[in-house]
Formats: structure tokens, sequence, C-alpha cells
């Protein structure tokens, strides 16, 4: 089930995060995906574009380039709908937006609630975010319960530490089957892949190339795509720095979701069958860590549940 590569398309929402893709790219990159052989699509509520990529699964399956069951669709829940009530009705929006009878994953987006309502990123008079109460464990008990209607056929998570799914394993009964969260070689979440494997928890790696293009990078920031040594690593296997780095995080049993619009980048991303890094430079590559995590979500350190202040 995830041994292919993966796709992820975020577009035009009003998080920073989301406001990669343009309007109307997705349903092409989504479509051009597709052809190219991806069949791992990762979707979220909070994206606002899961029409679009509805529009491109219908297509594909009407043309009769893939069947559903040929496809694993990937959707989360947002933080505004952990109050366990809101679980089932969000999910059913994201089905309904993508067009689809069920999902592959269902994952909690992240550990954090945040009050209910039109405003999908609430703050206070101090900009500190509005949590609602509730508890992640709850959250959990819900999507279970989606879980076992048969609406999903699996749950997960995304963003949580090792505390926060030591106590969701305490508490509850489905293990998540992944933890999606960002990870690519200057920051390579080692200690948490170990934990989780431990667990029979896989890891899903988000901003797996680094992230070349998110917001705030500025002129002169070290760009993981454009390091020297990656470069030494690509002459020899006469492959790009972001194939390259694709295998890194495959050999390493990550599941990998690059994100691109571009039709030569999408090929590009899954022409990685072909070759193996040595074990030495699968090692060497991890050594590039540097504990550079690109998203702190600083905006929401306030919140009870903000998962990036322990070590892992
Ligand atoms: P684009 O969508 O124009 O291809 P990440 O998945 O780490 O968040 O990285 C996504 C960013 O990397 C996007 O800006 C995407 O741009 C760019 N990107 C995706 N694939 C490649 C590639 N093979 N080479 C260079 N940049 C890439």
């Amino acid at each position: 089930m995830y041994n292919d590569i993966f796709v992820n398309h975020e577009s035009m929402s009003i998080h920073y995060y989301y406001m990669q893709s343009k309007p109307g790219e997705v349903t092409q990159a989504v479509k051009d995906a597709i052809d190219a052989g991806y069949r791992h699509i990762d979707c979220a509520w909070v994206y606002q574009n899961e029409k679009e990529v509805g529009e491109a699964i219908k297509e594909k399956i009407d043309e009769g380039v893939v069947k559903r069951e040929d496809l694993f669709i990937v959707s989360k829940l947002w933080s505004t709908f952990h109050n366990p009530k809101a679980v089932e009705p969000a999910l059913k929006e994201s089905l309904t937006a993508l067009g689809l009878d069920y999902l592959d994953l269902y994952l909690m987006h992240n550990p954090l609630d945040f009050k209910p309502g039109d405003n999908v990123f609430p703050v206070d008079e101090n900009g500190h975010v509005i949590p609602e109460g509730v508890d992640y464990v709850d959250t959990w008990k819900a999507m279970e319960k989606v879980y076992k209607k048969g609406l999903v056929k699996s749950i997960g998570i995304s963003n949580f530490n090792k505390r926060q799914i030591e106590r969701l394993l305490q508490l509850t009964t489905v293990v998540p089957v992944t933890n999606q969260v960002e990870c690519h070689p200057y920051f390579n979440q080692k200690k948490l892949l170990e934990f989780c494997k431990s667990k029979g928890i896989t890891i899903t790696a988000y901003s797996p190339l680094g992230s070349p293009a998110h917001p705030w990078v500025k002129p002169g920031d070290r760009k993981l795509l454009d390091d020297a040594k990656l470069k030494t690593i690509c002459k020899k296997y006469k492959k790009t720095p972001a194939q390259v780095i694709i295998r890194w995080h495959i050999q390493r049993g990550i599941i990998t979701i690059p994100k691109s619009v571009n039709k030569k980048r999408i090929e590009e991303n899954i022409d990685v069958f072909d070759f193996q890094l040595t074990p030495e430079d699968v090692k060497y590559i991890d050594s590039f860590d540097c504990n550079g995590r690109i998203f702190p979500l600083e905006m929401w350190a306030t919140h009870p549940y903000y998962p990036f202040n322990d070590e892992y």
C-alpha cells in the first residue's frame, strides 16, 4: 500500500503553506500525476481544493486510466472540527468535495483544536490561537468511529510528538497507521521515526524536498535542492537533487509526498525506481541534519497541545 510515490497538492487557502498553487492548477496537476503513475494523493479539507482534486480523479476514472481501488486518497480533519460531533460531518464534506464514498486514509491534521466557526485560524485580540477545549484523544475516538463505519479505510495523525502519540496509544484502541510530519535531510526526524517504527506507525514526510518555495524564504537562505554535498551524490547517480532526496526517503522506509504542479517535475519526482543509493550514501545524507525545521507553527505556540516544544 505504501510503496508507491506520492503527490501532495495545496492551493488557494488563506494559510501560508497552502497558497503555493494557483486556482485551476491543481486539477491539471492531479491528472498529470495520475498519468505519470502516482496513486497516493494527499489532500486536506483546509487546502480548499478538494473539489478540484475530485474533478481530476473523476476524469481519470472515467477515462479508464485508473479504478477507484487503484488510488490511495488521503484527507485531513481540520482543527475547527475536533469536537467529536463535528468529525463525521467534516469527513463527509471532504468526501462530497472529492466525489468519493470512502477515503483510504483520514488524518487528524494536527493535535490542536481550534474554536469552530467561519475563521479556520481563529485568534484572540493578542493574536493567540483560540482553542475549543477538545482533547485530541476524544477527537481520535470519533475518528475511530468513522473508521469502524467503513467511511475511511484507515486513520492516522499529523504533527504529533512522541508524548502525544504515547498518550493516544494508552487511551484509545486503533493504532494510527501513520504520523505525517515535516521531514527532509535538514530535519530528518531520526528519533521520531525510530519511536513510531517501534509502535508500528509509519512516517509520512511533508516538505520532503525542504519546501524550496516556502513563503518566508529569504535570498541567501540555505536551499536543500542546491546543497553542494547533495549535488556530488547526484553526479554519481546521474539523478537530480529531488530524485536523490526522494530515493533517500524511500530507502529510509518513509512515505513521501513531494508537491509539484509542474508536469516535468511531477514526472521527474516519480522517476526514482531505476536506481538505489548505497547504504553509505543514505547515511551520508542522514548527516546533513541540522535541526532545520521549516514549519515550527510558531503562531500556535500558545496552544496547550502545541507539539514542537518537546525534543521530538
Ligand atoms: P512546483 O510545484 O512549481 O514544481 P515540498 O514538497 O518539499 O514542499 O516542495 C514543494 C516545492 O518544490 C514546490 O515549490 C515545487 O514547485 C518544488 N518542486 C517540486 N519538485 C521539484 C523538483 N523536482 N525540482 C525542483 N523543485 C521542485
